[in-house]
């Protein structure tokens, strides 16, 4: 497969054995994960809510967004077969296809860890989503106020993925302590990407 080739992930469900209800009450951030990796319908659900388009005719997300001026991207990283049938590197979400474009091959787990305080949890998860924003998206429209709606935005989408993850039998944890120069140059990104949370996903170790 080419390495821009996009990848389509399969359609989301709406529908979970798990309630609304369950899944805030069992949310817990864990940091330690089995070596086993997800399916791509798993990632799929994931990716879904954390950015994916739930309305039909306009083109609105799953997560609120002040202004509808939707800043964040999304970057799945993957390691050590951790996607089934996906080989490892780092991957853009592309929202609007629900798909995965590879722009770098390889397992980039341990860079991603030493750049996040050797966070070890962040190596040992078959997968870690990191989600960066593009500010200038809502600063041109709310000035100096857009950043605030941005940082707030992220915490909407850094939940629903708890959530889903929850639903799912999978667990996460919102990393935030890493150094950005070192995130954006292990994810190969231009300077606008800040990258604001990386959220380590795997099945849980209880
Ligand atoms: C903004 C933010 C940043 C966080 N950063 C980290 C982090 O860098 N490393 C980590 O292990 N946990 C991090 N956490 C997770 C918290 O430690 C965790 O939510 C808290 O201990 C409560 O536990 P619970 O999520 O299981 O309820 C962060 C949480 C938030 C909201």
């Amino acid at each position: 497969m080419g390495i821009n080739q996009p990848i389509h992930l399969p359609p989301p469900s709406q529908k979970g054995s798990v309630s609304l209800e369950e899944a805030i009450a069992r949310r817990r951030s864990v940091r330690d994960f089995a070596l086993e990796s997800i399916s791509q319908s798993q990632l799929s659900q994931i990716l879904w809510a954390t950015q994916g388009i739930s309305g039909t005719g306009e083109k609105l997300r799953t997560v609120p967004s002040a202004g509808a001026t939707y800043p964040l991207e999304i970057f799945v990283v993957c390691g050590g077969n951790g996607i089934e049938a996906i080989e490892d590197g780092i991957y853009h979400y592309n929202v609007d296809s629900h798909s995965l474009t590879r722009h770098y091959a390889g397992d980039v787990r341990l860079d991603l860890a030493r750049a996040a305080l050797d966070e070890e949890s962040i190596y040992e998860a078959p997968v870690d989503i990191v989600i960066c924003a593009l500010y200038e998206r809502t600063v041109l429209h709310y000035g100096r106020r857009g950043e605030r709606y941005v940082h707030i935005e992220v915490g909407h989408a850094g939940q629903n993925i708890y959530l889903e993850a929850t639903a799912l039998g999978l667990a996460t944890v919102a990393i935030g302590a890493f150094h950005d120069e070192q995130v954006r140059e292990v994810l190969r990104l231009d300077k606008q990407y800040r990258p604001l949370y990386i959220m380590p996903v795997g099945r849980p170790i209880v």
